[in-house]
């Protein structure tokens, strides 16, 4: 055998090797290039070629030729493996198990005080209110002096006020927004009035230091105690559809006459708001003339309308942000 003869049969089986045991397809491209690339292991043995005697120069062409070929063939089923290899590793990477279980991402929602204001406020905006707020913090004269409790009247031990160190109170309710509306605004008035109050009760299951009310006041020429008692009646229907409903004659001193309503709940009368009709001395406060103008106000529990709604049996569930709780809303 020639010594390029020897030569060719080495380079062969040393590419066989090498293609056979590489792994990758960039590997592969290596290996094409290092023994049949213009520069390659090939090329250089062929380069011997112009030495060799001009008979054995077809054999051994011929011979290089089928080395190459040969070489080629392997590459390219190599290449056809490693390729298929890849596509098969890629499907396994991205299978999807349609029967595998999802992941429950836990969704946020609202507090059942939040949404129960939502829907008082959607029912009266219904109506044609439209919706007003006040400060948390008030004076004297818009919680109380306005509205008719005078100084060191009786009435006000009926509200547990918190002082501040500077003179101002926490509202004990939302009618001083009452107050501040109408200094503002002229009659016709037609305005619902959600917030927080505050009072220095002890904490049960029906008392809370800090509570919401939901507002509303009507000021117009010729409303009547009838027109009131249309509007709650209208407003607990639609709350709760059709319930027991209860007027009780009772006292504000910014109302007169005054009433609370009871909704029949548990086989028993829950108080869920006071209400009225306007006392004179409070439109005489904001400068409307009592003979012009009447009005009607209620002050409603949202606490109490959330528990009648959501059959909730202790205010306080509402305020220790039990999630577990919470999330049944
Ligand atoms: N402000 C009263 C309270 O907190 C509730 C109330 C009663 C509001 C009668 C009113 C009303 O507007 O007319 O106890």
């Amino acid at each position: 055998m020639s010594n390029l003869e020897t030569q060719l049969a080495e380079l062969r089986q040393e590419a066989q090797q090498a293609i056979a045991h590489v792994a990758t397809l960039e590997d592969l491209e290596q290996l094409r290039i290092k023994y049949l690339g213009k520069k390659g292991s090939l090329s250089k043995v062929l380069g011997g070629m112009g030495k060799l005697d001009a008979t054995e120069r077809p054999r051994i062409g011929a011979l290089a030729n089928e080395v190459k070929d040969s070489l080629q063939m392997d590459l390219d089923q190599k290449r056809d493996m490693l390729q298929a290899a890849q596509i098969e590793a890629q499907l396994e990477a991205e299978a999807l198990d349609v029967t595998m279980p999802g992941v429950y991402q836990l969704q946020g929602r609202a507090h059942p005080l939040t949404s129960t204001i939502d829907r008082m406020i959607d029912i009266f905006v219904g109506l044609g209110y439209t919706v007003a707020t006040g400060p948390e913090m008030e004076t004297d004269y818009y919680n109380f002096e306005a509205l008719n409790f005078l100084p060191d009247h009786p009435a006000r031990d009926m509200q547990d006020t918190l002082f501040l160190p500077d003179g101002n109170i926490l509202r004990t309710h939302t009618s001083s927004v009452q107050i501040r509306y109408m200094e503002e605004n002229d009659p016709p008035v037609r305005i619902v009035m959600p917030g927080r109050c505050y009072r220095r009760d002890t904490v049960d299951a029906t008392h809370s230091a800090v509570f919401h009310q939901l507002e509303i006041l009507a000021v117009d020429e010729g409303l009547t105690f009838t027109d009131l008692r249309g509007t709650i009646k209208i407003f607990l229907e639609t709350m709760f559809g059709e319930i027991p409903i209860r007027f009780r004659p009772s006292f504000f001193p910014f109302t007169e006459p005054s009433a609370e309503v009871d909704v029949q709940w548990r086989g028993r009368w829950l108080e869920v708001m006071g209400c009225g009709m306007v006392d004179p001395n409070v439109l005489k406060a904001v400068g409307h003339d009592p003979e012009v103008y009447t009005g009607f106000a209620a002050g409603l529990g949202v606490e109490r309308i959330a528990m009648v709604l959501h059959q909730i049996d202790d205010i306080r569930r509402l305020y220790n942000s039990d999630l577990r709780f919470l999330r049944q809303f």
